[in-house]
């Protein structure tokens, strides 16, 4: 008798010290990554817990501590490993490992910008396989909520790469254009034309999911190419205004944002 005591004591104790253990890694350390660098000025470039005003239960996230500001991080792309081709409920809830290849999932995104006391500043960076970089910066970054589709807004555009979200030509426009996947058509076009091929979805031809707008000048979610086969495929990783020549796929790209103070 005395035994099984002890036994149910242990079990007791290794419970609680669980779940006190779990509730720490739970516990937001800010609404944002700029938030945890202004109560910490001391911190590193990591994984931290954020909990954005408004929303229920903290998520992980990918910070980019940097001179020009502190970056929730929300999509990495840098190699073949880690697979875009997914449907609506992969890219609403998110995929892949925050220090890694990632997509924070649209419903974070979403719960991250909606605080209407902040604007938020978008960056895309990107990468080439000859060793070049650049960025494209828009000011205003929202999205809509999920009955509109988890729509794409942004206002003015800066950068080095172009702005390939209005296009590199009229009426491709993907500002004001909800999210697409294989299985969730908002890209405006039905048949939509790719040369001489008319397909139903932008999806289903460039890969992925994103704010496709007939089908746009963007598209960083298609299939994954090596240097030396990276030119001419129709799904790729494109910005289409900073590779102007053929389709071009991009060695690696980043997505962040942060908050104007
Ligand atoms: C454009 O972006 C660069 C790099 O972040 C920044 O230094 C510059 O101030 C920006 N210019 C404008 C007009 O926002």
């Amino acid at each position: 008798m005395r035994r099984k005591v002890g036994y149910c004591g242990l079990i007791l104790v290794i419970l609680f010290t669980y779940s006190e253990q779990s509730k720490k890694q739970n516990v937001a350390q800010g609404t944002d990554c700029s938030d945890i660098k202004g109560k910490n000025p001391q911190a590193f470039s990591g994984v931290y817990w954020i909990q954005p005003n408004g929303v229920r239960a903290p998520f992980k996230v990918y910070c980019e501590m940097r001179a020009d500001g502190s970056w929730t991080v929300f999509q990495k792309r840098s190699g073949p490993q880690m697979k875009f081709n997914r449907v609506w409920a992969a890219y609403k809830n998110g995929f892949g490992s925050h220090t890694k290849d990632h997509w924070l999932g649209l419903r974070k995104i979403f719960a991250l910008t909606k605080d209407k006391t902040k604007k938020w500043t978008l960056r895309v960076d990107l990468w080439d396989h000859e060793g070049n970089t650049a960025f494209a910066e828009y000011t205003h970054f929202k999205l809509g909520n999920e009955k509109s589709g988890f729509k794409l807004h942004v206002r003015k555009f800066n950068g080095t790469a172009g702005d390939a979200i209005r296009g590199v030509y009229k009426g491709i426009d993907q500002n004001g254009f909800g999210f697409s996947t294989i299985d969730k058509d908002n890209d405006g076009c039905q048949p939509c034309i790719f040369g001489d091929i008319a397909l139903e979805e932008c999806a289903a031809s460039e890969g992925g999911g994103w704010w496709f707008s007939r089908c746009g000048s963007a598209s960083l979610h298609g299939d994954y190419h090596p240097a030396g086969d990276h030119i001419g495929w129709a799904s790729g990783l494109h910005w289409d205004s900073w590779k102007t020549s053929a389709p071009y796929s991009l060695k690696a790209t980043r997505m962040m944002v942060k908050p104007v103070v």
